[in-house]
């Protein structure tokens, strides 16, 4: 697994990209944040290895450069599990943007929101998840494992990382919320809804836990931050039928104040 990694990083270095602090991986709608960033762009099929997004507005390249003062990896776009990809297949990128040097990683992601408080247009920052698929099997740690990437056995426990959730309370305003991921690409029907709602969920969405426990397994300190796009519907009662579009106007919606909390955000991520 280490000699694939290496592989892609060794690519992307030979290309002369700087040696990053901060991966960032941009969910649905939020890509145009790549933009900002100062340096190089690199498109996911020139990485070997690296898997390619077929989401729509999934930009599907790699941002390399200085962002509101940092030295940041940016995926302008990540792939997901119900396109078809293995959660280890998933989880590649940020194994790589660790090998490079980023010993941070910020997940955003669009989400359905379960939380009665919670309204379409909020943006919350992620204490903990539920993940039936990973409890179930399609755990990307699960299979031989490469001691020299990290542990067999991983904690989940704080793996959001405390003070950085402290810290986008605080600096963001955001609430914080239990995120449930389910592997798509089918809306929840309102009965999981319902069972995820009593489980104490407050966020559903089909990404981002793969990438956590890549991520933990690697030691890197984790923030995760929601956008939420649409209410998810918890009773055929509710006529409302989630669509596409509905997610992807949301997120365009949310573009300015995200962009205002990450440039908050950044700066103020702990050097090491
Ligand atoms: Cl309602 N569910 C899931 N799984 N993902 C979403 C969503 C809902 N809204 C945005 N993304």
């Amino acid at each position: 697994m280490r000699e694939r990694i290496l592989a892609a990083a060794d690519h992307i270095r030979a290309l002369g990209a700087p040696r990053p602090d901060i991966a960032l991986v941009l969910g649905s709608g939020l890509g145009p944040l790549a933009d900002e960033v100062q340096g190089m762009a690199i498109p996911y099929a020139d990485i070997p290895d690296f898997p390619v997004s077929t989401a729509p507005s999934h930009a599907g390249q790699l941002r390399i450069g200085r962002l509101f003062g940092r030295d940041c990896v940016v995926m302008q776009g990540r792939v997901h599990m119900y396109e078809g990809y293995s959660p280890q297949e998933v989880v590649f990128p940020i194994r790589v943007m660790q090998e490079l040097g980023a010993y941070t990683l910020v997940l955003t992601n669009a989400a359905g929101g379960m939380n009665p408080v919670y309204r379409a247009g909020d943006l919350v920052v992620i204490e903990d998840h539920l993940s039936l698929a990973v409890a179930s099997g399609l755990d990307p740690l699960r299979g031989p494992n490469d001691p020299d990437v990290g542990p067999r056995f991983v904690s989940m426990n704080r793996a959001y990382d405390p003070a950085l959730v402290a810290l986008a309370e605080r600096i963001g305003g955001l609430r914080r919320g239990v995120y449930a991921h389910v592997v798509g690409p089918s809306f929840e029907p309102p009965a999981l809804i319902r069972m995820l709602k009593s489980a104490g969920c407050d966020l559903v969405g089909m990404s981002t836990v793969p990438e956590v426990i890549a991520a933990r397994h690697l030691d890197m300190k984790v923030l995760a931050i929601s956008a939420v796009t649409n209410i998810a519907v918890d009773s055929t009662a509710n006529t409302h039928i989630t669509n596409e579009d509905e997610v992807w106007e949301t997120a365009r919606a949310i573009q300015p104040r995200f962009l205002a909390l990450m440039q908050a955000l950044i700066p103020a991520l702990p050097k090491e």
